[in-house]
């Protein structure tokens, strides 16, 4: 069996890069296969809008692919290209793998992180049947955890459920970093991939870049592997041990400062030193608007992430932030972003704010 779909054609000497951008990124479509054809690589793709995003073809137009196998390959213009394209072509499918779904006949609702599946089943018996499932499916999963509580307390840990594997340790790559963590000591959330990628990307080299709430450092390692200066501050010091170790493996240890401590007690010593700082504390960001000024530059944008009504989302961050900041600061909203439902009528958002000295 075959069909058309999107792919990125690459010279084949270039594939592989490009091969794990794409899986980093999850955006490979696994029910086709890659394809090799007379020097040019075809990966099947599974959102071209992503691609476009994460191989920087902004632009990039989905064509049919010209390339005529029949031709030769004696033409300049037909070398294979160093750069990715987005084409449309014919390809195999994969022998299907067997499915957690098609185990259950039922389709169950789980996040992957690592070798890791998360389920958010109430009822035991169900929870106990999904994971026997995804085990016994094609997944490479040897770890099934279910949430056991909410999450809580300073540090927004959730207590979980071991159905499968040996422990609660995970290592999730995400966008080209690998984080290593403990999902019963600290808190990490696959969901918010997308948002921190897109945060990442306003990131420049030269910057200073601050994470009040850093955790295992979704934010920081990223900023820090595009040459930002990065300081990470967080109250809970299991996920300050994986912010160094997530630090070391990602290659960026020389650039990445991690303090164990409370950050309105941290702020005095980086007064006026950030040119950008990342706020994901929702529910109580706005106790800690008056430290995030503090440690702002005279030129900031601050990732307020809050949880608000659908009513008015945005209105109660950028009120708390406008009071703080105003009128040593001139404060502009440059993005207001709803990042998920969070609960019936609440919203989980962000704001990029400016603060201009
Ligand atoms: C919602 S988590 C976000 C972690 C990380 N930024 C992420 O996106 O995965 C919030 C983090 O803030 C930390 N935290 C809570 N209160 C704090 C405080 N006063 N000072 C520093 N960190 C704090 C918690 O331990 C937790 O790791």
């Amino acid at each position: 069996m075959s069909g058309e779909v999107p792919c990125v054609r690459v010279a084949r000497e270039h594939g592989e890069a490009t091969r794990r951008t794409l899986a980093d990124a999850d955006l490979i479509a696994d029910d086709y296969e890659i394809t090799v054809e007379d020097g040019w690589l075809y990966i099947p793709i599974s959102d071209a809008d992503a691609v476009r995003e994460v191989l920087e073809l902004e632009g990039a137009v989905l064509e049919h692919d010209t390339h005529d196998t029949d031709a030769g390959s004696d033409s300049n213009s037909d070398s294979p290209s160093h750069n990715p394209e987005l084409v449309t072509k014919t390809v195999g499918e994969r022998d299907t793998q067997t499915t957690p779904a098609e185990l259950l006949g039922f389709d169950p609702s789980y996040e992957r992180l690592g070798t890791a599946v998360l389920l958010d089943e109430d009822d035991d018996e169900r929870a106990r049947d999904i994971s026997a499932a995804v085990l016994e499916s094609d997944l490479p999963v040897d770890t099934v955890l279910n949430k056991a509580s909410k999450v809580k307390g300073e540090t927004r840990v959730r207590d979980w459920d071991l159905l499968a594997g040996d422990d609660t340790e995970v290592v999730h790559r995400e966008y080209g970093c690998e984080f290593a963590l403990d999902l019963a000591e600290v808190y990490f959330s696959p969901r918010l991939a997308t948002e921190r990628h897109r945060v990442t990307e306003q990131v420049a080299s030269d910057e200073q870049a601050f994470d009040m709430f850093a955790g295992v450092g979704p934010f920081v390692i990223p900023f820090a592997k595009r040459g930002a200066e990065c300081v990470g501050v967080d109250v809970n010091p299991d996920a300050l041990e994986y912010l160094r170790e997530n630090a070391r493996r990602n290659g960026v240890a020389d650039r990445v400062t991690a303090i164990c401590d409370d950050v309105r007690d941290v702020a005095s010593e980086y007064d006026g030193w950030a040119d950008r700082i990342v706020m994901n504390l929702p529910h109580s960001a706005n106790e800690f608007v008056e430290s995030a000024v503090a440690i702002a530059g005279d030129d900031c944008v601050i990732h307020y992430y809050d949880i608000q009504h659908e009513d008015d989302p945005f209105g109660p961050g950028e009120r708390a932030i406008r009071e703080a900041a105003e009128p040593a600061y001139e404060v502009t909203v440059e993005t207001q972003r709803v990042v998920r439902s969070y609960a019936p009528h609440e919203l989980n958002v962000c704001l990029d704010v400016r603060l201009e000295r």
